[in-house]
């Protein structure tokens, strides 16, 4: 066993890897208050990751993962815990986060330690422009919002959108919006809904009164979708003709099942679904299974953690160990990955923010299961177009 130990220290040192080298994640998610549930979706996509290929990293080098729980939309909380992971724990990388108020109050922390943070669902376009040290692989919702917008001026004439009142929510209305108006279509009205609790019934009174075409809904992924989806059935707004439209976070696969059978029908343009035909995604998916449970399933936040994991492998592979985090960010910024469960992806070296499919979705019963059956690929490598349309707004001055 010592001679082994030697003979892989030996090696390591003549590759130039830092044996005996442990490289230290702060991941911050939410295990408690909104959203709690949803933080060990990327607790165990990380995980599963690291069990996976945990060999391929360079002999000698480990990976210790120091989990925090940000208690759900709280940035003072989130910024206290990064601080801490900085300067107590001494991370190599800052990863994880739901909320954008978090990933927010995360940013300037990260430039002045120099420590790349790694965002693995926060989805706010402005997000990655607040620190160098920001790479992001989850979404932005206007990636999903915007193609959305664009898709329903074909089909119908007009639109009301509800939205939380926050980041993302603005995110998703403005895109959804602008891009509808462009295609000829009618917004009928934006109406915002406060992050914690709205009275649903209340405001799907109110889109009924009002009879649009389409309804299109963000809500930050979890319970509060399966709220929107219940209250639009009780209030027959499916019935008066309504279509219920949004982000994929409006039918997240976790909830599917909670939300039974008023879910079916409802549209949605995502980057991934569990229902995705490619090979990488059903071998994600058996591999969770085989992991946590049959019954068990993945959803967007743990693929954009999984992918997110890659991500910090390549940049410890590459530099055997030894983290410098300007070389890690160069790393990030030309990262490429033909085969990720929701298809090819790669990091913007201009923006650090993820290129990637977007797919048109529709909620449907298959084999017993309520499933997001992707119908079309509406883009095989969508750039944020929030950035995009600044980047030409920029070029016209
Ligand atoms: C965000 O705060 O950026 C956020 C939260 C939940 C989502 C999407 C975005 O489903």
């Amino acid at each position: 066993m010592i001679r082994r130990i030697l003979a892989t220290a030996a090696l390591a040192l003549l590759a130039g890897t830092a044996f005996g080298q442990t490289i230290k994640i702060g991941f911050i998610t939410s295990y408690s208050g909104l959203n709690g549930n949803l933080g060990p979706y990327m607790e165990r996509a990380v995980r599963l990751y690291i069990k996976e290929h945990q060999n391929e990293l360079p002999p000698g080098v480990k990976i210790e993962l120091i989990t925090r729980d940000d208690t759900g939309p709280n940035p003072d909380k989130a910024k206290q815990l990064a601080q801490e992971l900085i300067v107590r724990d001494k991370v190599n990388l800052l990863a994880g986060v739901i909320f954008t108020p978090n990933a927010m109050a995360i940013a300037p922390l990260a430039t002045e330690a120099k420590i790349p943070f790694v965002i693995m669902n926060a989805g706010t376009a402005v997000i990655t422009t607040r620190s160098p040290y920001i790479v992001r692989t989850s979404f932005t919702l206007w990636q999903s919002s915007f193609p959305l917008g664009t898709w329903a001026a074909k089909k119908y004439k007009t639109a009301y959108t509800l939205v939380s009142d926050f980041g993302p929510g603005h995110d998703a209305e403005t895109a959804f919006t602008q891009a509808f108006k462009a295609g000829g279509g009618n917004v009928v009205a934006n109406v915002r809904v406060p992050l914690q609790n709205p009275d649903w019934a209340a405001y799907m009174q109110r889109v009924k009164d009002a009879k649009p075409d389409a309804l299109m809904v963000f809500i930050p992924a979890g319970k509060s979708a399966t709220a929107v989806m219940k209250n639009f059935s009780d209030l027959g707004l499916g019935q008066a003709g309504i279509k219920l439209i949004g982000p994929g976070d409006i039918t997240t696969e976790e909830e599917l099942p909670n939300m039974g059978d008023v879910a079916l029908g409802a549209t949605t343009v995502f980057h991934w679904s569990a229902g995705g035909d490619r090979p990488a995604n059903k071998a994600f998916i058996a591999a969770w299974k085989k992991e946590y449970g049959a019954n068990e399933t993945p959803n967007f936040l743990s693929v954009g953690s999984w992918d997110g994991t890659a991500l910090i492998f390549e940049a410890i592979k590459q530099q055997k160990g030894k983290l410098d985090p300007d070389k890690t960010m160069e790393i990030f910024k030309g990262w490429k990955n033909p085969n990720s469960p929701r298809g090819p992806i790669s990091i913007d070296p201009e923006t650090r923010d993820i290129i990637q499919p977007e797919y048109l979705r529709e909620v449907r019963r298959v084999g017993g299961q309520l499933v997001n059956v992707e119908l079309e690929t509406l883009g095989t490598a969508v750039k944020d177009p929030w950035k995009e349309l600044q980047k030409a707004a920029a070029q016209k001055k």
